[in-house]
């Protein structure tokens, strides 16, 4: 499809950034973006630094060149921030003036939810279209199956936990990996079902720490002495440290120890489902705006591409399955 005149189209200089935490996938989003707003014959600018760059007027004209050999990397080339001026309206005045100056007319916004409403708000007060693109590793947001990032940051995670488990058998011993996910537990979960572990603790559940412990003797009482506990870091116990201190003051003769994975799962080049789901959402980004189909986020469910307004890019929480979470439970006795 090229613009045409009979399209709804008002765009001609679009920008793109990157907001919030980053994710494997946003270089090869990026990528799309820019490629195919040229490929539509609009003039395509790189704003560094999220929003800040916005209010810091640090915008940059994109070419085709400007993206090429980045399909392959984490981070991000325009980098990342989460910007507390532009949670006010003089800070987003000053953007808006910025873009205004260059004559921006349409935007790119590869983030979070929080990203999102920074947009959503955005959009309603200086009426520029916004396009969102869930970039986010913790694939906490409602009406998409995938978000960017997320494969990429699972299979770091469960690279890390086969590791692990090698030398945890070796020396029978109880392990509490934390993974991220500040709100949601998918990491957790996927990274857990995905490497056997006995327990998964996530935000969305409460879990009691003497089910743990009697599920651990029970165990014990079987010789099974190994054990692989993963545990989000947002879940309510306050985490890996804190669920060793609980287990070693009732369990004084099991050998635990604690590994925390922190930023590694949020780095490295990523996979190809990740850097698929950035091109086509990215691609699909641009045509909403030229197609004027505006103020949505571009998400895949059930392969298809679905849109959804900003304004209802609510965090996903409490909807893990229940089926997932009785696997976890038949499959590690
Ligand atoms: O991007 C999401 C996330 O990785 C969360 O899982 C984590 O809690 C948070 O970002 C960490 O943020 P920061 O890099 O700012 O410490």
């Amino acid at each position: 499809m090229r613009i045409n005149k009979k399209m709804k189209n008002k765009v001609s200089k679009i920008g793109v950034l990157t907001s919030g935490g980053d994710s494997p996938g946003m270089n090869a989003a990026i990528r799309a973006v820019v490629r195919t707003g040229l490929y539509h014959g609009l003039e395509v600018f790189g704003i560094m630094k999220g929003y800040q760059g916005m209010i810091e007027n640090d915008i940059v004209k994109m070419e085709s060149r400007s993206v090429a050999n980045i399909i392959q990397r984490g981070g991000t080339i325009l980098k990342s921030a989460r910007c507390k001026e532009f949670l006010e309206y003089e800070g987003r005045k000053k953007a808006y003036n910025h873009l205004k100056e260059k004559g921006i007319d349409g935007l790119v916004v590869i983030g979070g939810d929080g990203s999102f409403r920074g947009a959503d708000t955005f959009s309603k007060e200086f009426d520029i279209p916004c396009i969102g693109l869930a970039g986010t590793i913790d694939k906490d947001i409602n009406g998409t199956d995938f978000t960017i990032g997320f494969d990429t940051a699972v299979n770091t995670a469960i690279e890390a936990i086969d590791k692990i488990r090698d030398t945890m058998d070796a020396h029978d011993r109880v392990f509490i990996i934390e993974v991220m996910g500040r709100d949601a537990g998918y990491i957790a979960l996927h990274s857990g079902i995905a490497t056997g572990a006995e327990t998964i603790l996530i935000p969305e559940r409460k879990t009691n720490i003497d089910s743990i412990v009697n599920s651990l003797l029970e165990k014990e009482r079987r010789k099974k002495l190994v054990n692989l506990i993963v545990v989000a870091e947002g879940h309510e116990s306050g985490g890996a440290n804190k669920i060793q201190e609980a287990l070693s003051a009732k369990l004084p003769n099991a050998e635990t120890r604690v590994c925390i994975l922190g930023h590694i799962q949020r780095g490295g080049s990523p996979t190809c489902i990740d850097r698929v789901i950035a091109s086509r959402m990215g691609f699909h980004a641009v045509e909403c705006l030229i197609t004027g189909r505006y103020n949505v986020f571009v998400g895949i469910q059930n392969n298809r591409m679905n849109y959804i307004p900003l304004h209802d890019a609510v965090k996903e929480k409490g909807k893990i399955s229940e089926e997932w979470l009785r696997i976890v439970k038949i499959l590690a006795s």
